[in-house]
């Protein structure tokens, strides 16, 4: 394919990439949004084989096919619940593509520079490979964390700040290093040896994040992953793969930022971890907690004629949401009001809830985020709590010392009551004991959402 229709056809499929962010931002575009990045991402693929750097097929049809069956197979397995598991183990293969495709076009002995073309492209290199390799273990821990393989509190390590910027310092000295070395035996020992400083920077990087702040976490691996793309577009000259890359780079920094201020955290606190640890807090929880049945939950919500709806990561667990939805339309067609309230971080994945509610067909107009909501509860007749538990927690605002201090939360005990569903008395995701739960106006409807839902849905 002639070189301008490449260029032209890159061109498209970025306009199709930044349609693609553009709908996802909003639930109703959201399946326009996917179908633009499959067309855009359709597009790319089509370009670059056609394209005259692509002199043999054998080798990508074997790649392409393994990975699209890998790929389609894990898709089709993977519960709602582990999605946000698969997608950090996807950002640590584009870390792992990001070294492995520096060294490659380091070693490549048909690529001859001299001056500043050397230069640019010694430093192109060196950061592509640090940026992958952070993202590569970085993404592989925060997939053991997620899965549960590692424990979710942070570790801290003494000094761990003067470990970060030593090994940040070195890494400059090796970059120097690198770039004035006259030959690729000299260079190869700095770049191996930065390889596996940041290897050991990623590592530690998310070892040191606590529960709380792991959904931070995610989407700044997110935009490192980005970064990684940009800087393998740099390396191999792709103008689509540097334009990719800076769109999930910098979207993925805006997410994290939204996120930081959604948890009321500091970025860089976050990036230097330490935070979320479950540590020494003991939380001064007063009263006892109260059991209500599934018919005398239905009989309380016969009374009502205004209901909030919280839904949490038990909700994603138990499937509970299409009968959550009929419940919803069961209370509506009595003039009972339902609205749902959204915390930013409520499940394990950025949006998690909105898109179990979107596939349940709850109507869009009724679900409202926090601070949305948050004023309206002390009018609210009921507040029903499916699965959420930190991020309905009073200590993140009335405990100084609680790990998640700070992080602002849906106040849903300031409703007339409120009825918990969950299995046990056990914490959530940050390990922080709840005391909505022995509240006065706190009742517990104990076992799996789904089949509480159940019974609560018949009973009604
Ligand atoms: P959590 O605080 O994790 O609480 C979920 C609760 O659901 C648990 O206490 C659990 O209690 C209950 N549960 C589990 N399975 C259930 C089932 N089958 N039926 C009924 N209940 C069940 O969830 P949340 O309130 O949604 O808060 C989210 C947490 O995850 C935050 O700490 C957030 O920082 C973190 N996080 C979020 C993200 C993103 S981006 N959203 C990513 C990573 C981490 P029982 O065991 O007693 O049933």
């Amino acid at each position: 394919m002639p070189s301008g229709l490449t260029v032209a056809a890159y061109i498209v499929a970025s306009i199709c990439f930044i349609l693609s962010l553009g709908g996802l931002s909003n639930q109703e575009k959201a399946q326009r949004g996917n179908v633009y990045g499959i067309a855009g991402m359709g597009i790319a693929i089509a370009a670059t084989l056609w394209s005259d750097s692509v002199t043999g097929y054998g080798t990508i049809a074997v790649a392409m096919g393994m990975g699209a069956v890998i790929g389609a197979v894990l898709a089709m397995r993977v519960e709602m619940t582990s999605m946000p598991e698969l997608v950090a183990i996807l950002h640590s293969f584009v870390g792992l593509a990001a070294v492995l495709v520096g060294f490659s076009s380091y070693l490549d002995l048909h690529i001859v520079l001299e001056g500043a073309a050397k230069t640019i492209r010694d430093i192109e290199v060196f950061l592509g490979v640090f940026i992958g390799a952070v993202t590569f273990t970085g993404s592989v821990i925060a997939f053991g964390k997620l899965k549960g393989i590692l424990n979710s509190k942070p570790l801290t390590l003494p000094a761990r700040h003067w470990l970060n910027l030593v090994l940040f310092i070195v890494c400059i000295y090796l970059g120097k290093a690198f770039v004035e070395a006259g030959s690729i035996d000299a260079g190869i020992i700095p770049l191996l040896v930065m390889t596996i400083l940041a290897f050991l920077f990623g590592i530690h990087m998310v070892m040191a994040i606590g529960g709380a702040d792991m959904p931070v976490v995610i989407s700044i691996l997110n935009s490192y992953s980005g970064w990684a793309a940009a800087a393998t577009g740099f390396m191999l000259s792709n103008d689509l793969l540097i334009i990719t890359g800076a769109l999930v780079g910098s979207s993925g920094a805006i997410l994290s930022y939204i996120m930081c201020r959604a948890m009321n955290r500091s970025f860089l606190s976050v990036v230097m971890g330490g935070f979320g640890s479950t540590g020494s807090f003991a939380s001064d929880v007063e009263g006892e907690a109260v059991a209500i049945s599934s018919s005398e939950t239905a009989n309380q919500l016969g009374m009502i004629s205004s209901l909030v709806i919280v839904p949490g990561y038990g909700m994603a667990v138990a499937h509970a949401q299409h009968l959550v939805s009929e419940l919803t339309k069961k209370l509506q067609d009595r003039n009972v009001q339902v609205h749902f309230a959204i915390h930013p971080v409520a499940g394990r994945m950025p949006g998690h809830m909105n898109v179990l509610l979107a596939e349940a067909k709850v109507p869009y107009d009724i679900v409202f985020e926090m601070d949305e909501i948050n004023p309206d509860l002390p009018d609210t007749d009921m507040v029903m709590v499916i699965g959420a538990n930190d991020i309905v927690n009073p200590s993140a605002i009335e405990s100084p010392d609680s790990p998640i201090a700070g992080m602002p939360v849906i106040e849903v005990w300031k409703a007339k009551q409120v009825i918990v569903l969950k299995r046990s008395m056990a914490s959530g995701y940050a390990g922080v004991e709840n005391p909505l739960f022995y509240r006065e106006n706190t009742k517990m409807l104990f076992g799996d959402a789904k089949e509480s839902m159940d019974q609560v849905v018949s009973g009604l």
